[in-house]
């Protein structure tokens, strides 16, 4: 049976299996998937081992994606420009990589929830990995601002800098200047984890505006709590981008593309 896995740490609570499990189920595709551990300092060993053992393709969460990044023998367009990779493709004589977080997002953002992007202010809080995956795809849409606020704001500035050629974008600390407010305000930090939300002016969402949180846990999450205070026409957490960037990669892999409808509808349930 063809063997995939995720490799990250902690792992443990992934729920990468169960989806690409589901969608192994749904499309009649025979596979093995796990979630592995790997040693902080050891992720290019353990997956060179893996390609050795035979493994066909590999997700990579964190904090490993930088580490993927530099271990694929060649990189897709959209993981050279995110600068990591969460999706190893075997090849005869190592990994290729590639990054389908961002179309994740997108395809959550515009396809399952409805939200559209074109001509819309967007606001995206965090400047780390997890940010740089999805400015180009965000970009794409056309956006017409896209702000990156950081708590340190040296990063935001870069980033926008480092995407300036591709949209209107720029970069702040989190406490502005703002120039507007947001049809859609984004949390890409790390603050969910902690349980806390970034320090951001209050007022910043626009009438009938939308929040989305890139991460997901089992309760709502903090940045999900402020966004519904601030009166966030819809505000949800990232599993659905969680589904729609397993979905890519299992095409990548697989060559079909699983109905991820269905499957977050049934994570949701659960
Ligand atoms: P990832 O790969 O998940 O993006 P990262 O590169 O370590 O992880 O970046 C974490 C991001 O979350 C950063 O933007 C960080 O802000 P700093 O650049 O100022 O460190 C942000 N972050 C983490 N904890 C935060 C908090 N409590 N409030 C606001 N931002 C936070």
């Amino acid at each position: 049976m063809d063997q995939y896995a995720v490799l990250g740490n902690p792992i443990k609570h992934s729920l990468s299996p169960r989806i690409h499990t589901l969608f192994a189920e749904q499309t009649g595709q025979k596979l093995d998937y796990q979630a592995l551990e790997v040693p902080i300092d050891g992720f290019s060993e353990f997956a060179t081992d893996l390609h050795q053992q035979g493994y066909q393709g590999m997700n990579v969460t964190v904090p490993f994606k930088s580490d993927a990044w530099n271990l694929s023998e060649s990189l897709s367009e959209r993981a050279t420009a995110a600068a990591a990779v969460n999706t190893l493709i075997r090849t005869g004589t190592g990994w290729q990589g590639d990054n389908t977080d961002g179309v994740g997002l997108l395809a959550d953002l515009t396809s399952n929830l409805g939200i559209n992007l074109t001509h819309q202010r967007i606001l995206i809080l965090g400047a780390g990995g997890a940010v740089r995956g999805v400015i180009l795809p965000l970009l794409s849409a056309q956006p017409d601002l896209l702000h990156i606020a950081n708590r340190t704001a040296e990063k935001a500035e870069a980033l926008a800098k480092d995407f300036k050629a591709q949209g209107m974008v720029i970069g702040s600390g989190l406490n502005g200047p703002f120039p507007s407010r947001y049809d859609l305000i984004i949390n890409g930090t790390a603050a969910s984890l902690q349980g806390v939300v970034p320090q951001i002016p209050e007022g910043l969402l626009e009438v009938g505006g939308c929040c989305y949180d890139m991460m997901y846990s089992r309760q709502p999450t903090a940045f999900v709590q402020w966004a519904k205070n601030q009166g966030a026409t819809l505000s949800t957490d990232g599993l659905g981008m969680l589904v729609e960037q397993a979905a890519e990669s299992f095409f990548l892999w697989r060559g079909i593309r699983p109905d991820t409808r269905q499957i977050l509808a049934l994570l949701r349930k659960s």
